[in-house]
């Protein structure tokens, strides 16, 4: 089929490289022409691990096309994916603002289209988006009927960054929230040669999945947190535990890593948002709000058994290994070296940092710390380490001759303690050795 993307993201991005996998043509649309031009050229405007091979071949083979224009881009197809940002607005409810725009761009050219055209929502709102926000609006600016002319789905997305072409290609399940059966018809066609599971729902139920799925999920990760700084302090290793506790497949093992907290761009800002929905309907969140209260307390806890390892890192020179918010990828947004860097400054500590694929992105927020292409260089300069995120790089560091550090404190289990026997090392949810 001829399918357009509103927004050339991870989601529009990787959408579009896995259906023209799949066989359909792609047209790949964004406001932003430098992102178009790379994608052009066969790369990612950002680092994902195997996007630009498959991207490389289909936009070689004329299966994906980019465009600025919006109307002329839907124009030419039968199915437009809408996938651009939904951030947070300051209060913490969400921006629609990109939708709403995409979507009167879209309508205005269904305005002038005779064949009929399926519209997807496929970036996370919040539920009641789609049939009281995009439908309106689509209808206004197109004058058309939903159902006989156009049909309108929510597809919530489900990929993980850093897996995100693998998790593309095979999903656990494609919920398609839709009201007619003919737009149900092309989208399940669309999705068939995936092998996933499919659900059909209505478009607000497929929003709430997208937000309960996302609020559950961070809710594990809360929950190993709290554990985890309940089993410091009486002497257990939480990932033993949890290991056991995971054993259990009504529990699974996954998501229980406890740590310095979740980042990323749609856990906290989606939290946030079904935390600010509920509060309008009048209703109390007391696990949410525990879910968010527990990821902020993970850094300074961090922070706060370091001093009490080390004693106080006022004028230490400290060395940051990670920016992004996990590994194989360069995205720093939310990430949680950010509030770790802003406690050590507080306290007087002089930081430098480094990650394999993020230190530019983090240089545009952050201008007052030393930035260093070589890790080794950071720990050979450093009093005291903090790992931040899993890179494999960090495992092959000769931590056997750091003899000079007063301390490493790992956030996110990223290296092997046998590694570490020669120095005072400490990772969360592990007692503290006196
Ligand atoms: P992103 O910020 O990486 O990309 C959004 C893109 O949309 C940008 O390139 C921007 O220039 C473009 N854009 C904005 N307005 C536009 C317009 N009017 N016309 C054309 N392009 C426009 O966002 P993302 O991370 O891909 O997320 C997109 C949505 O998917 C969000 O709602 C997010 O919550 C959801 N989501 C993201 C992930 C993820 O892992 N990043 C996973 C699942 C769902
Ligand atoms: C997450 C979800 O896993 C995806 O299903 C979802 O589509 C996506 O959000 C989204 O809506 O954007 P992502 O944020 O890319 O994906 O990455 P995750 O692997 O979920 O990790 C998120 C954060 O949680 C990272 O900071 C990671 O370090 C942390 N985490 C994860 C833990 O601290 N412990 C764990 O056990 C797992």
């Amino acid at each position: 089929m001829k399918v357009s993307i509103i927004g050339t993201g991870y989601v529009g991005l990787t959408t579009g490289v896995a259906l023209a996998e799949l066989g359909n043509d792609i047209i790949l649309v964004d406001v932003i022409p430098e992102k178009l031009r790379s994608i052009q050229g066969g790369q990612a405007p950002f680092y994902e691990p195997g996007v630009n091979e498959l991207l490389s071949k289909h936009v070689g083979n004329g299966r994906i096309r980019t465009s600025l224009d919006t109307q002329a881009s839907v124009m030419d197809t039968e199915i437009t994916f809408i996938s651009v940002g939904t951030p947070s607005r300051e209060d913490g409810s969400m921006n629609d603002e990109y939708i709403l725009s995409a979507s009167n761009d879209i309508g205005k050219a269904l305005a002038s289209k005779d064949s009929f055209h399926v519209v997807v929502m496929k970036s996370t709102v919040v539920p009641g988006t789609t049939t009281g926000k995009i439908k309106p609006t689509l209808v206004a600016s197109s004058n058309k009927q939903v159902g006989i002319d156009i049909g309108i789905a929510m597809c919530p997305e489900f990929l993980r960054e850093g897996a995100a072409m693998h998790d593309s290609l095979n999903p656990d399940r494609v919920v398609i929230g839709c009201e007619d059966d003919g737009t149900f018809d092309i989208l399940s066609g669309l999705f068939e040669p995936l092998g996933s599971k499919v659900l059909r729902t209505s478009p607000t139920s497929a929003e709430m999945i997208k937000y309960a799925s996302n609020s559950l999920l961070a809710t594990k990760i809360s929950y190993a947190n709290e554990i985890s700084r309940i089993c410091e302090a009486v002497g257990v290793d939480v990932y033993e535990i949890m290991e056991g506790v995971g054993m259990d497949f009504r529990i699974s093992p996954q998501f229980l890593r406890a740590g310095v907290g979740f980042g990323g761009s749609c856990f906290p800002k989606d939290v946030s948002a079904l935390m600010h929905i509920a509060k309008d309907l009048d209703l109390k969140t007391p696990i949410l709000d525990g879910v968010m209260e527990n990821n902020r307390i993970q850094p300074r806890h961090l922070v706060s058994m370091a001093e009490r390892s080390v004693g106080p890192l006022e004028g230490l020179r400290i060395g940051v290994l990670g920016l992004a918010f996990k590994p194989d990828t360069d995205d720093i947004r939310e990430t949680r070296s950010l509030p770790l860097i802003q406690e050590l400054l507080r306290k007087g500590a002089l930081v430098c940092a480094n990650d394999p694929k993020a230190m530019d992105n983090f240089r545009e927020i952050m201008q007052d710390i030393d930035y260093m292409e070589d890790p080794n260089a950071i720990v050979d300069g450093s009093d005291v380490i903090f790992l931040m995120t899993e890179w494999p790089e960090y495992r092959s560091i000769d931590w056997g001759s750091k003899e000079h550090l007063k301390g490493v404190f790992d956030g996110r289990r990223t290296v092997d303690p046998g590694q570490m026997k020669n120095l005072k090392y400490w990772s969360m949810g592990k007692p503290l050795a006196q």
